[in-house]
């Protein structure tokens, strides 16, 4: 199915919901694993918006991503309990591997992002990788976790 059946399905499905523009985002990046920018002309002819609307929305909404993430996802907390039990070490290690955060390492193998309070502070600094929970993370189980073989 292209792009632009997809989003036509997925905007069909929401036509009759108020403000639909944000679960139809969430519906194309589910069915995807984001929201292509060929979807933006068609999200703004199916729901009367300007392109610029749509593509302000995607871009504001971190959650929304515009490219694939890697087959890894890895998210580092970085709200404060987390700053305060060691969270930029671990950044500093991502960056020093050469990843950057909210990119996908270019072999596709990671996407490594930012995000502010796992629900997890007790046990900072809290890392999610695809959607499994770590805590009291250091750098030697970094390693672990964005290569894949988290233990
Ligand atoms: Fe990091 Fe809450 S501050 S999990």
């Amino acid at each position: 199915m292209s792009v632009e059946s997809l989003v036509r399905r997925v905007v069909a499905d929401h036509r009759d919901q108020r403000g639909a523009l944000l679960p139809v985002l969430h519906a194309v990046q589910a069915e995807l694993g984001h929201v292509p920018q060929e979807a933006i002309p068609v999200l703004a002819d199916e729901l009367n918006l300007s392109r610029a609307d749509i593509h302000g929305v995607v871009t504001f909404y971190h959650d929304f991503r515009r490219e694939p993430a890697g087959r890894t996802t890895v998210r580092i907390c970085r709200a404060e309990a987390c700053q305060a039990l060691g969270a930029d070490r671990l950044v500093s290690y991502v960056r020093e591997s050469g990843l950057t955060l909210g990119e996908t390492s270019p072999d596709g193998s990671v996407t490594v992002e930012q995000v502010f309070c796992l629900g997890n502070c007790a046990l900072g600094p809290a890392v999610e990788a695809d959607g499994r929970l770590y805590g009291r993370v250091d750098p030697i189980r970094m390693v672990s976790i964005l290569s894949g073989t988290p233990n």
